[in-house]
This record gives structure tokens, C-alpha cells and sequence, in this order.
């Protein structure tokens, strides 16, 4: 197993009706500032619910944030959150909205241009205090230090990590979602296995327990996931696939265990370029990339397809071939389709992509830094 530090501060209030509970994770004589996406809130009750459990309190609101966020809308709200000394941020929705957040949190104390944070590394100093209460499960981003932000003049889509930006705590109310488009909830599901793939599928470091965790959460998204998609009311369903999402991607399976997140990374020129969803990117990426990479990854696919799939039949190559068509088929099974093509992107993106990625220094991908431009043009030709 190779070192790690491990810290994870994020408080879950867990199930049914915990958003009542979030006034006494608030200071009392906060100024809050409640950030939500398009509407999805106030069409499933969910704003209501936050609205009477801050009751009485100094309530402001920030709407709009666009899935993929940009930094054009959340600069809006940074101006807001400094104009009226707003020192608590309460996130109310899925990825984009979390994210946008964090990055609000992040560039209100920043002094300089706050794109830097992103674009150029710069140093998050500070950040001002936010909570999320979590609509979508896939991300991780309430109980993780990320955030993805879309410059939409540039068409960037970069991101940034940092401590300060823990959320302080999380509700995740599974009624919450029950709103939630089939699309989103299959997006959800390939988002939360691919993140499990990222950390798991790269080579063995004798760390079990962690291979362990991310079977168990990898074989949770095929058993429960589409439960969630037969019948959207299933309560547990639901409450597995939350717990799930938010385990794939909190740093526990990744301490400990090299990780790839090459899909990842061409997976958010694709959304950049594009417009297609982040989990549509890694359902299109990750088959590819497994096939283009298997001989690196080679014992790690045997075991997946034994563990996870239960392939144990045929020779090695023919092992590996299965779990690799496995994985493509159940994204497709839960309505995430997996070609380029299957959302009208063409041959022509390949070259724009890599030297997008070459620009940014950013083609020493993968566990072993060997996914450069020569491989992953390769990826995505098979992508087509
Ligand atoms: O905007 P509203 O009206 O709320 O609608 C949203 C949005 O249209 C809707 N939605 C959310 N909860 C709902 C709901 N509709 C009905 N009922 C509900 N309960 O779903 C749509 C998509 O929302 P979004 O927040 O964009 O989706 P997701 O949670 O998948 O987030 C995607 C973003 O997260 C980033 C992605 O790159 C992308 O920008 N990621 C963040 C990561 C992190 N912080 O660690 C890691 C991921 O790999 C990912 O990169
Ligand atoms: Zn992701």
C-alpha cells in the first residue's frame, strides 16, 4: 500500500426529513446565502423544506447556476456574498450547484482575478463556511474538496481541490431525489462507478481492504442503481445509490492506491467542447480507455471481471474482453449511451481535444503518466 494522509471533516445528516435539522448546523447570526441551480428545488418541494427550516433566520438567494457552472454566474453571486457581507453559504442541489459553490466560497476572500484558482493554481487562502444539501447523487462534491467550473467565454472546463472547501456539513434526504429525470439518474450512476474505476482499475498495491470497498460500491450501482430507474419511488433504492455516490468519491477507496482519471480529464474537454453531460463524457471515455490501456491494467481487469461480474469462464483475453464489454453494456443498460457518435460528435474533435490538453501540459495522464497525446487520440478514435 503506498502512504497516504487521510482527513475527511464533512458532517452527513443521513436520510428522511434531515433537512429540518440544518438551523442548528448554521450559526445562529449567519448571514446565509442559499445558491440553487435552474428550479429544480422549487418544483420538488425541496426549497420549501430549506426555506421553513431557516425560518426566522437572515435568508438571502442566489439561483441560476447552470449544470456544467460557469464562472460568468458565479462571479454574480461573488459580488453578491461581498456587497452584503454574507458569511454562510448554503448549496442546494446537485454537482453543479455544490461545485459552483465552492468556488463562490473560494474567490469572495481572493484577492486577484479568481479564474486563477483554477487556471493558474493560485492558492486558496481562505473560504467562507458552506453547507450543501445534496438533490443528485454522483458527484461526491458534498463530501469532497473539488470543484468544477466552465469558463464559458474560453470554453474551459478546469478544476481546483482545496481543504477549505469542505463543505461543513451534508444532508442527503433520498426523497430528494425522487424528482430526478431518468437521465440524471442514469448519469448519476455511471458518474459514481466511473469515479469507483478511476481509483480501482489501475494496478494491485496489495491494498485489499480498499479494492474491497470499491467492489462492494461498484456491484451497490449495478444491484440498486436500476432500481432507481424502474421505480423512482424506491426509497432504498435510492438511499443505497446516495450512500454510494457520495463513498466513490470522499478519498477513502483512493488513499492508499495509485488512480488514473485520464477519462476524466478528456471526459471535460468533451463537455467543454461539446455541451454533452459529464457522466455521458465518462460513459463514452472509460470502455476505451480500459481497452486501449488493458495490458497495463491487465490483472486488475481479471479480478474486476471475477469479482464484480463473476467472469471466471475462458482464457485470460477473453476474461478481460467481457469485463470490458460488461462495463460498456451496463452503462448503455441504464440509458447513458457509449459512442461519440451516439451524440453527433465526429472524427473531427479528436485533434482539437489533444492540443486543448496539450496546451494545458496535461497529456502525462493515467496511473503511469503514459496516456499521452499518441494514446489518447487512440482512445478516442475507438470512442467513435
Ligand atoms: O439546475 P436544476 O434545476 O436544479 O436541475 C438540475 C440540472 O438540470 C437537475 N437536478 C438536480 N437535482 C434534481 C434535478 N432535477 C430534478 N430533481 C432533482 N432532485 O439535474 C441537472 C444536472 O445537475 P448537475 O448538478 O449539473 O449534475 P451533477 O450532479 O451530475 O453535477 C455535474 C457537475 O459536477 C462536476 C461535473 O464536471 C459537472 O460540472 N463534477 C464534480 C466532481 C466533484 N466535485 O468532485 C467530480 C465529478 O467527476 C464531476 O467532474
Ligand atoms: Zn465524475
Amino acid at each position: 500500500m503506498q502512504n497516504f494522509a487521510f482527513y475527511n471533516p464533512v458532517k452527513i445528516l443521513f436520510g428522511k426529513g434531515q433537512i429540518a435539522n440544518i438551523a442548528a448546523e448554521i450559526p445562529a447570526d449567519a448571514k446565509i446565502l442559499i445558491t440553487y441551480g435552474g428550479g429544480s428545488i422549487k418544483s420538488n418541494g425541496v426549497y420549501d423544506q430549506v426555506q421553513s427550516a431557516l425560518a426566522g433566520r437572515n435568508v438571502f438567494e442566489f439561483g441560476g447556476i447552470e449544470p456544467n457552472p460557469h464562472l460568468e454566474t458565479l462571479l454574480k453571486a461573488v459580488e453578491l456574498v461581498r456587497n452584503e457581507d454574507i458569511d454562510f453559504l448554503l448549496a442546494v442541489g446537485g454537482g453543479s450547484v455544490l461545485d459552483g459553490t465552492k468556488f463562490i466560497a473560494a474567490a469572495v476572500p481572493f484577492v486577484g482575478d479568481p479564474w486563477d484558482i483554477l487556471a493558474h493554481s493560485a492558492p486558496v487562502a481562505s473560504a467562507i463556511a458552506f453547507g450543501a444539501v445534496l438533490t443528485l447523487p454522483a458527484t461526491g462534491s458534498e463530501m469532497n474538496t473539488n470543484s468544477v467550473v466552465t469558463k464559458w467565454e474560453t470554453q474551459e472546463k478546469l478544476y481546483f481541490s482545496s481543504p477549505l472547501v469542505f463543505p461543513r456539513f451534508s444532508v442527503l434526504d433520498p426523497e430528494t431525489t425522487f424528482s430526478l429525470p431518468p437521465r440524471q439518474i442514469g448519469n448519476g450512476i455511471v458518474d459514481a462507478y466511473t469515479h469507483v474505476m478511476e481509483q480501482y482499475l489501475t494496478y494491485r498495491v496489495n491494498a485489499p481492504l480498499q479494492d474491497r470497498w470499491a467492489e462492494s460500491i461498484l456491484q451497490t450501482l449495478i444491484e440498486e442503481g436500476p432500481k432507481t430507474l424502474a421505480n423512482p419511488q424506491d426509497y432504498d433504492a435510492r438511499a443505497n445509490v446516495m450512500w454510494a455516490a457520495t463513498l466513490a468519491l470522499n478519498g477513502l477507496i483512493g488513499a492508499g492506491v495509485p488512480q488514473d482519471w485520464a477519462t476524466h480529464m478528456i471526459g471535460h474537454e468533451l463537455t467543454a467542447l461539446h455541451g454533452l453531460d459529464h457522466a455521458q463524457t465518462l460513459a463514452i471515455v472509460l470502455p476505451s480507455t480500459l481497452s486501449i490501456k488493458r495490458s497495463s491494467k491487465w490483472q486488475k481487469l481479471l479480478q474486476y471481471g471475477d469479482r464484480v461480474w463473476g467472469i471466471v469462464d475462458g482464457s485470460e483475453e477473453e476474461r478481460v474482453t467481457k469485463a470490458i464489454a460488461n462495463t460498456r453494456n451496463f452503462f448503455e443498460s441504464v440509458g447513458v449511451r457509449t459512442r461519440l457518435s451516439d451524440y453527433g460528435v465526429g472524427l473531427e474533435t479528436i485533434p482539437v481535444i489533444i492540443e486543448r490538453l496539450e496546451q494545458r501540459g496535461a497529456v502525462a495522464l493515467g496511473e503511469h503518466q503514459d496516456v499521452n497525446s499518441q494514446v489518447i487520440e487512440k482512445i478516442l478514435t475507438l470512442s467513435l
